[in-house]
């Protein structure tokens, strides 16, 4: 084995985060390949939480190196807020690289983030406001400054004072929003967070990757986000900026496909959504309340409640065929202890018509309502079962239904936050 993807089936927070620090333990490299701080990713080591924005997962063993890929956006200042946040707690981060082709997030991102939210009244995305789709489209309209660009500070201020015209008059002038930026103190802020983080800079962090699966490294790559909010395979309009699918893996740490020998999905046991957009299998009042509480739904990023629903195959269905998921990882099993009867989303009817396949169109998809399937909860504590055997016969049962859902086999149980409430299979 030498590339492993993680990736997450749902609309993200499925506990990529989790199973990233499970298996980090047996890798060389675990490498972020896309998204930003957006992300949230959280570690439960005994009694101690660390929410990951932009570092690997992997971060925690000194041995495995966390490589922050060419296809990341980087805000600069939670870089290091977040470094620094590790070192006060013994972890040193020597292990860390930064791409020199990671994109940077300025000011001016994130007050266009949130300018254009505002300008979207009522179709809003619910972004997280730091920053991350105007970041890529920077990137994309071949505009963006990037953490190499730090090592010419002639050429960093041209593309600096360039990007601030622009965007003070759009700002100011077409959003309404108004902004005034001063280009040195920009710059001098910006450098002052470079130089404490330069010595990870890394200049060819695709021929590190390379040369770690020519040597036949074991290599994690950790998606962020979810499949369905892809922005090329997700609920478009409301999606992220990048591409958290597999395939990303290839663009954002720069690997051909052909190495990837593992994709493992990770499927929360029932589904949460932040921000807008469709959710179709959404349950509000007492049962989607009772998931938010036992399951801590609030964003890991913005604290904001995450919207709660019954597990959907068809969401799952897609992210398998998407992403050609080998293994599923199925996280949060134990916050449907308390549950009498669970509900499994195996199809949608729309206009009076079975549909199997994710609707790409979402006027469709608006008319979607979902066929359930009951199954019978087991009402057990599994939060401290470690081996499959002890499971209830009930949650067996659920566990193989999503597996035959997205044709693929389990290979890990999730049942609590900590790193040692999991099974193993
Ligand atoms: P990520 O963005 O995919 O890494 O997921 P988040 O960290 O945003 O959200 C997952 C939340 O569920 C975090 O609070 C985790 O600590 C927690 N978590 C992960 N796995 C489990 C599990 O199996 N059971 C329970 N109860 N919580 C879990
Ligand atoms: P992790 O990696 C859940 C959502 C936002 C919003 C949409 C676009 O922790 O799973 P953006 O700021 O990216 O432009 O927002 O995407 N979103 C996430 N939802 N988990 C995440 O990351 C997310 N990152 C972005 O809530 O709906
Ligand atoms: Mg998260």
């Amino acid at each position: 084995m030498s590339v492993t993807v993680i990736v997450g089936t749902q609309w993200g927070d499925e506990g990529k985060g989790k199973i990233t620090d499970l298996l980090a333990r047996e890798m060389d490299m675990v490498v972020r390949y896309q998204g930003g701080n957006n992300a949230g990713h959280t570690v439960v080591i005994k009694e101690e939480k660390f929410i990951l924005h932009l570092i690997p997962s992997g971060i925690f063993y000194p041995k495995v190196t966390c490589v922050i890929g060419n296809g990341v956006v980087v805000d600069p200042a939670v870089l290091l807020q977040e470094i620094k946040t590790l070192q006060g707690k013994g972890f040193n981060c020597e292990n860390l690289k930064i791409s020199a082709q990671a994109h940077v997030i300025f000011p001016y991102h994130r007050d266009l983030d949130l300018a254009q939210e505002k300008n979207r009244e009522a179709g809003r995305i619910g972004t997280t406001a730091r920053g991350i789709g105007p970041c890529y489209v920077d990137k994309f309209n071949r505009r963006g400054i990037r953490i190499g660009d730090f090592f010419h500070e002639d050429i960093f201020r041209q593309k600096l004072e360039w990007n601030l015209a622009e965007k003070s008059f759009l700002l100011n002038n077409f959003y309404d929003y108004k902004v005034s930026y001063d280009a040195d103190k920009i710059q001098k802020e910006y450098f002052e967070y470079f130089r404490a983080f330069q010595s990870l800079v890394i200049e060819e962090s695709t021929s590190l990757i390379n040369e770690a699966i020519s040597k036949n490294k074991k290599i994690l790559m950790e998606g962020a986000q979810g499949t369905m909010l892809d922005v090329d395979q997700g609920t478009y309009p409301y999606v992220t900026s990048s591409n958290p699918i597999a395939g990303g893996a290839c663009i954002g740490a720069g690997f051909g496909p052909q190495e990837i020998d593992e994709v493992i999905g990770v499927v929360k046991a029932y589904v949460t959504r932040v921000g807008g957009g469709p959710f179709p299998t959404e349950i509000s009042g007492e049962i989607g309340d009772l998931l938010r509480e036992r399951g801590g739904e609030y964003g890991a990023t913005t604290g904001r409640p995450r919207r709660c629903g019954w597990f959907d195959g068809v969401v799952l269905r897609h992210a398998a065929k998407i992403n050609g998921l080998t293994q599923l990882a199925i996280t949060k099993i134990d916050v449907l202890d308390a549950l009498e009867t669970i509900e499994i989303c195996t199809a949608y009817e729309c206009e009076g018509k079975v549909i199997e396949d994710f609707p790409t169109d979402l006027a469709k998809l608006e008319k979607c309502r979902p066929i359930y399937e009951d199954l019978p909860g087991w009402k057990e504590d599994l939060s401290k079962i470690t081996d499959y055997r002890n499971l209830p016969l009930n949650a067996k049962k659920y566990i193989d239904r999503l597996a035959e859902l997205a044709e693929a086999k389990v290979s890990l149980i999730s049942v609590g936050a900590e790193r040692g409430q999991v099974i193993r299979l």
